[in-house]
């Protein structure tokens, strides 16, 4: 943790990361042996009856309640360690630039919703970035520290762009910028623009940008509709986006990002699948009741697969990603684990040549 916070703020950070990491290598694994105790050589198939079975275990309440609960200390202790800290300062000479739009119509399901519980969402002030900037550090369980995840998300997914000379890659849904600086990193000579509709988040990413020397365009706009030109990107991503919107905005951001390709261009997006371990599926699934993203189930079971090919996108798959090995795997498949983490992995398709 950063040592300036005071010592008791850093202690509760440290007791509650501390029960995050418990709850999943410890209380993940001793609810499926409840399980697995209970369902023995015929466990359901069916994620809602796996469902059924898991709300009967003792260990489940507890579980439950860890996930939500823990989630809403880790906000308070993370809303105190930044309560000090300075407004964001904009350079004066950005190599990069900031475009807000202060009359953008943000829809309702964005702002009716505390997003992973965290107060206000990550949309009203400076402070709700800066919340979520160190938030999001310690949900990844110090994990993604140093933004491990995205660099290797940028390092595994975007082979086929190697050797290329791109000239415009879109980041949609880009947050405070972990996701966006990779790319500049990556490709120097491209035009890289991060969009988002939450001005703080561009805010900050655009100032560690500039901290950073990269020369990234932040827009706030929304990935349903980016005004950018169509026909104008080699490349669009998003990272752990598509499980935040609802169906129809789902489908929409795979139109716009079909729209503003290329020909030949790649979409390659971050976010969760199922695994087809219906134990598993369940937990994940009522993860996003409990951390409030709504979408998340719906999101989940979407066709994305379908959504691609309407807009004109083919070769659309879902690969896994494993986020503590190699980043992207070859098929839907995830190397066995047994704590608790999320199945992440990756859509991807091409707009044809
Ligand atoms: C979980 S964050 C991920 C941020 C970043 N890509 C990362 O990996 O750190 C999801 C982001 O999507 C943004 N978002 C949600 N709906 C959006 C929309 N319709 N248009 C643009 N951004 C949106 C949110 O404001 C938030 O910053």
């Amino acid at each position: 943790m950063a040592t300036h916070h005071a010592l008791d703020t850093r202690a509760e950070i440290d007791f509650v990361l501390a029960m995050r990491r418990r709850w999943a290598d410890r209380l993940y694994p001793a609810l499926k042996e409840e399980y697995d105790a209970v369902t023995g050589d015929a466990p359901p198939a069916e994620r809602s009856a796996a469902g059924e079975t898991t709300e009967t275990l003792p260990l489940y309440p507890w579980f439950a309640w860890m996930e939500r609960g823990s989630q809403k200390m880790l906000w308070r202790a993370v809303e105190r360690a930044v309560a000090d800290e300075p407004a964001i300062e904009l350079p004066a000479a950005p190599k990069g630039s900031l475009e807000l739009h202060p009359e953008i119509d943000m829809p309702t399901w964005y702002t009716d919703w505390d997003i992973h519980v965290q107060p206000g969402g990550v949309w009203q002030s400076d402070m709700s970035a800066r919340t979520y900037e160190l938030g999001a550090k310690l949900v990844m369980l110090g994990g993604n520290d140093d933004y491990l995840f995205h660099r290797r998300f940028v390092e595994t997914c975007l082979a086929p762009l190697e050797g290329k000379s791109p000239t415009r890659l879109v980041d949609v849904g880009c947050g405070f910028g972990k996701s966006t600086w990779p790319l500049k990193k990556t490709f120097p000579e491209a035009e890289v623009i991060g969009i988002d509709l939450a001005a703080p988040c561009l805010r900050l990413a655009h100032a560690k940008a500039e901290e950073q020397g990269l020369a990234i365009r932040f827009i706030q706009g929304d990935c349903q509709a980016t005004g950018l030109e169509a026909g104008s990107a080699d490349l669009v991503t998003s990272t752990m986006l598509l499980h935040e919107v609802p169906r129809p905005a789902l489908e929409a951001t795979i139109a716009e990002a079909a729209r503003i390709l290329k020909p030949g261009g790649l979409l390659r997006m971050l976010d969760f699948q199922y695994t087809g371990d219906a134990f598993r599926d369940f937990q994940v699934s009522q993860h996003g009741a409990r951390n409030n993203e709504p979408f998340m189930p719906g999101a989940m079971s979407a066709d994305t697969l379908a959504m691609c090919e309407a807009a004109g996108l083919v070769n659309a798959r879902w690969v896994a990603f494993d986020e503590r090995g190699g980043g992207r795997l070859e098929s839907l498949a995830w190397p066995t684990r047994s704590e608790w983490h999320f199945p992440w992995a990756v859509l991807e398709a091409e707009k044809p040549a």
